[in-house]
């Protein structure tokens, strides 16, 4: 994040941080728990226009975001072709868990490799290859790239063939170790995306291999991939420090996690999160510490709505908590179940307590607006995951519908008779058996929006106008400084449009 130019000063952020700890308090007090719905943020004196503002966040504790929009793992919302998109645009996607542990880790595979930042296994040639065979290969496989690695026959690092040699070669029966350059720069294989930068610079070198201590070849990096990276078109990717695109992926309990997180780790998976309609269960949080202590990666946990649940998550070792219990546009559990907890509360009371021990939350479901953006951030969520503002997208996998003229995409709840009919990853989020049935959400469509890049642009265009009207001017203010009060339904009717008919609609509304 960019260091704060903020005129807020510590002592009124801590007078700001009381007022909302007043408001929720007396809420609650009352017995009583707000929504989106009812609630808005209060304005307050800003010196920042919304184009300076900052939007970097974080999903888990090591996991950062560079806009705070995750998309739902469900099965009509995140597949590689989402998680590759919205990371693109800063944000990162959850692969749902209604594949099987292979086809899952699979998906998490097309992300990791969208991009080259760091090439894992480079091609390489024998040294006594010749010129015109490694120009027959080149051209059989199409490779566009001009530089190739040289290795001995004990597959050690002996030389590089760059564009220069093969331009410049007249002889094609030349072997490789005639012309190739023999000095060689390196890195060690811990080299990541920017120190890979700055040595490719200082050497004027179009490549970086990266080799371990016999020698033996663990990486590549080329200048043109990790600039683009970098600076390029591509400064708004969400990227790990390998300049791959960041993913994440939900898994379930106990036998079903072990399986899956071993072979999306393989696969370079950043987050998984055990993702279950009860998060505050023995199953997730024995789960939770089984994966903590077997292996090195963030865990998120969820989802959840009480404050006592998030202090068991995170003494169990969560990196990240997932909020929401019955938000979500297509859920029926609080109907069905009669349980769980209007969002708004459910986040403030949550993120509460896991501020207290460092650990990120996600605002997950029952946004309907760009406003609902900052409402969540402002209670006290470090990001906001989305399905249905995301499922009508071009990106997401849900099928195409048309109805009177319309178009529409198939959207529906993990918990539908659909999905866990079809689906043991849908039962097993909801903890329910083969047969007999009792469904928990809804299966249905939304309109199609369009490409997901021109409907964040207006997802983030309403959440930095928020940050500015509330004088907030990155993500960590506006989760301190945010102040609320409630409306009532006709401040909610005055709110929206009334007393005209619309007659062009408005890409945001
Ligand atoms: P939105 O409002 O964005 O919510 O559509 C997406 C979130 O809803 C949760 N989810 C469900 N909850 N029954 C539920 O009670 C379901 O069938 C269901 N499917 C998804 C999930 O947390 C998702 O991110």
């Amino acid at each position: 994040m960019t260091r704060s130019r903020s005129v807020l000063t510590q002592n009124l952020k801590r007078k700001l941080i009381a007022k909302r700890d007043a408001f929720f308090t007396k809420i609650s007090d009352q017995g009583i728990a707000l929504t989106y719905d009812d609630v808005r943020l209060t304005t307050g004196y800003s010196a920042i226009l919304p184009d300076n503002i900052n939007v970097e966040s974080k999903f888990s504790k090591n996991v950062g975001l560079k806009i705070p929009i995750v998309s739902a793992a469900m099965d009509t919302v995140t597949e590689a072709e989402m998680a590759i998109e919205i990371a693109k645009l800063g944000g990162i996607g959850v692969i749902h868990k209604n594949f099987s542990a292979q086809e899952q880790a699979a998906q998490v595979a097309k992300v990791k490799y969208h991009l080259n930042g760091l090439i894992e296994k480079p091609i390489c040639f024998d040294e006594n290859a010749s010129i015109g065979e490694i120009l027959a290969y080149k051209k059989e496989k199409g490779f566009a790239f001009h530089s190739f690695l040289i290795i001995d026959g004990n597959h050690c690092l002996v030389g590089i063939l760059t564009k220069n040699d093969f331009d410049f070669c007249e002889n094609h029966a030349l072997k490789a170790k005639e012309i190739m350059t023999k000095n060689v720069i390196s890195g060690n294989p811990g080299v990541g995306l920017r120190e890979a930068y700055h040595i490719m610079r200082e050497n004027r070198k179009k490549v970086l291999p990266l080799i371990d201590r016999d020698k033996r070849i663990a990486g590549l990096y080329t200048f043109s991939d990790v600039k683009r990276i970098l600076f390029g078109d591509s400064k708004t990717f969400n990227v790990d420090k390998d300049g791959r695109l960041r993913v994440a992926a939900a898994v379930g309990v106990y036998d079903d996690a072990l399986e899956r997180v071993e072979k999306l780790i393989s696969e370079k998976v950043d987050l998984v999160i055990v993702d279950t309609a009860h998060g505050d269960s023995k199953g997730v949080i024995e789960t939770l510490k089984l994966l903590k202590k077997r292996y090195d990666i963030d865990v998120m946990a969820g989802n959840i709505s009480e404050p006592e649940s998030a202090e068991r998550l995170c003494r169990a070792g969560a990196d990240g908590l997932k909020v929401g219990q019955g938000p979500g546009s297509i859920c029926t559990t609080r109907i069905i179940a009669g349980i769980g907890k209007p969002q708004v509360s459910a986040i403030y009371e949550c993120a509460k307590v896991a501020s207290k021990f460092g650990v990120p939350v996600c605002a997950d479901g029952g946004l309907k607006f760009s406003g609902d953006i900052p409402i969540a951030i402002g209670a006290g969520a470090h990001s906001v995951m989305m399905g249905n503002m995301l499922a009508g997208t071009k990106e997401s996998p849900g099928e195409f519908r048309f109805h009177q003229g319309v178009q529409y995409k198939v959207y529906r709840g993990m918990g539908s008779l659909g999905a866990m009919e079809s689906n043991k990853g849908s039962r097993e989020r909801y903890n329910q058996g083969k047969n007999d049935l009792v469904p928990e959400g809804m299966e249905g469509m939304v309109p199609y929006k369009g490409p997901l890049r021109e409907v964040f642009y207006q997802y983030l265009g309403g959440l930095r106008r928020g940050m500015g009207y509330v004088g907030a001017e990155n993500i960590e203010e506006l989760r301190m400084i945010a102040q609320f009060v409630r409306i009532t339904e006709a401040g909610k009717a005055e709110s929206h449009p009334h007393n005209i008919m619309i007659t062009r609609e408005a890409p945001n509304y």
